[in-house]
């Protein structure tokens, strides 16, 4: 199946909020995703068939030479065929493109899955944040990726 990646905009929208109340209990809104298309240091990118149905995206925010991933989500139906490692492998290269020097991320350490994809990145577990989730309530997993290191 040919996946095209391409900058998510506002018409994109409708399907990313789909993909992102099936995958998260507590999801964004709608303003949440647009305020951050707008911004100005934000990197925001959608995943696309060839019949232009969004099935995946990933958005983030970088300070300086810092950034961190905020959202990131694969429809559930698309997962485990590459999808996610091309929209975090694109967005990476964004960074290292804008000289951003280290990128930051939370994760649930029930998330196996995303932890696998985030190793396999170069991503190393620097922390932990006790009781940082709700519904169900976990501890966050933070990581850290060096892009010099790249
Ligand atoms: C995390 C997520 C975005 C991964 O997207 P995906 O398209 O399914 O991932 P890919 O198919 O590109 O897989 C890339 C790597 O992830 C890991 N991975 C993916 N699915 C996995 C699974 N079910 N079990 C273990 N590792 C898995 C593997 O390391 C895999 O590499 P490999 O195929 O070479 O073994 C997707 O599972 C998702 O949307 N989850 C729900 C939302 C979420 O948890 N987002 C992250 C919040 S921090």
């Amino acid at each position: 199946m040919r996946i095209n990646l391409k900058e998510m905009d506002k018409s994109d929208i409708d399907e990313v909020m789909k993909i992102e109340r099936e995958s998260f209990h507590i999801p964004w809104s709608r303003e949440a995703f647009l305020n951050l298309i707008y911004s100005s240091s934000s990197i925001c990118l959608v995943a696309v068939t060839e019949d232009r149905s969004v099935v995946g995206f990933i958005c983030i925010r970088y300070v300086t030479d810092e950034a961190e991933i905020l959202e990131f989500a694969v429809k559930e139906s698309f997962r485990g065929i590459g999808i996610g490692r091309k929209l975090l492998n694109e967005a990476l290269k964004k960074l290292d493109n804008l000289g951003i020097a280290s990128v930051y991320l939370e994760v649930r350490p029930s998330n196996t899955p995303a932890i696998a994809l985030y190793k396999r990145a170069g991503f190393i577990e620097t922390g932990r944040r006790k009781n940082y989730y709700m519904e169900p309530k976990e501890d966050a997993l933070l990581m850290k990726l060096s892009l010099k290191k790249l």
